[in-house]
């Protein structure tokens, strides 16, 4: 795992914003994954910083989600795909029907999840997948137990991750779906690079446990230390648990040569 410390959110998303449009300069049609949540905003403030100024083009990309929550209509303020919507495609160039999500309203959900992981599979995979990390540990919305080989499916979320999202239901827990259909952990660790992005004092121990920690079931995301080209952004308060701190690049002494090795197979 490449670890990247960097000074502040707006630093964070620059790392990863640096890696979109590395991936973007040399594959124009590239296939990105793309997270919701707090923790991508600034990057997709930043990719639209870049579309705007014209030193960036998303126009030819496609892109898939990770989840969506069960029962929400995709018009739905809170539903991920609302989110991609509002936080991404109308800020750049990244065309609204090359946007990919599992459909949580979907009659069959089961056939629905098996539709949605052969679309990724047509695509030709994911270039690179932009990740951000649950309080327990998740990555999409696999919490703790998840299968390390998992492939899109229904999942519960475990009442900690209901209330980390109330936020978004102007704080009713009650309205907050009990489940959701989300890429398996086996899913993500197919796409072949990886960027995860985690701000804030709340994320440290999740990325102490899934950069330091055993590779478990009970931290999902540590399963992305078996990933060959995986980037981890953070800030100094999300680095704050990391034993090997001082060892880890801070972005000032960033260097490029990692971060070019791209993975095109
Ligand atoms: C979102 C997702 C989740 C979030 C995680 C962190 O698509 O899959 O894994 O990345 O819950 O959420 P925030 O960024 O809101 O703290």
């Amino acid at each position: 795992m490449e670890v990247i410390i960097a000074e502040d959110a707006q630093a964070v998303a620059r790392v990863a914003a640096d890696l979109v449009s590395d991936l973007v300069s040399r594959k124009p049609d590239a296939v990105l994954g793309v997270a919701t949540g707090s923790s991508p905003i600034a990057l997709y403030r930043e990719l639209s910083r870049r579309v705007e100024a014209g030193e960036l083009s998303l126009a030819r990309c496609t892109a898939f989600m990770l989840d969506e929550y069960v029962g929400l209509a995709a018009n739905h303020p809170a539903s991920y795909r609302r989110f991609i919507e509002d936080e991404l495609v109308v800020l750049t160039d990244l065309a609204s029907e090359r946007v990919h999500g599992p459909d949580g309203a979907a009659p069959d959900l089961a056939a629905e999840c098996l539709r949605y992981e052969r679309s990724i599979g047509a695509a030709g995979g994911v270039d690179l997948q932009i990740l951000g990390i649950g309080t327990d540990g998740h990555i999409g919305f696999n919490e703790p137990a998840s299968s390390l080989a998992s492939r899109t499916r229904i999942k519960t979320l475990t009442r900690q991750t209901r209330h980390d999202n109330s936020r978004f239901f102007g704080g009713d827990l009650d309205l907050v779906p009990h489940h959701c259909l989300t890429q398996g952990i086996g899913t993500i660790m197919a796409a072949r690079n990886i960027v995860l992005v985690a701000t804030g004092a709340a994320k440290a121990e999740a990325i102490h446990r899934i950069v330091e920690g055993p590779v478990t079931a009970m931290w999902p995301g540590s399963e992305l230390q078996h990933h060959p080209h995986v980037t981890i952004a953070v800030d100094e308060a999300a680095a704050d648990g990391l034993e090997l701190r001082d060892y880890f690049v801070q972005t000032d002494r960033a260097n490029s040569w990692g971060r070019s090795v791209w993975l095109d197979e």
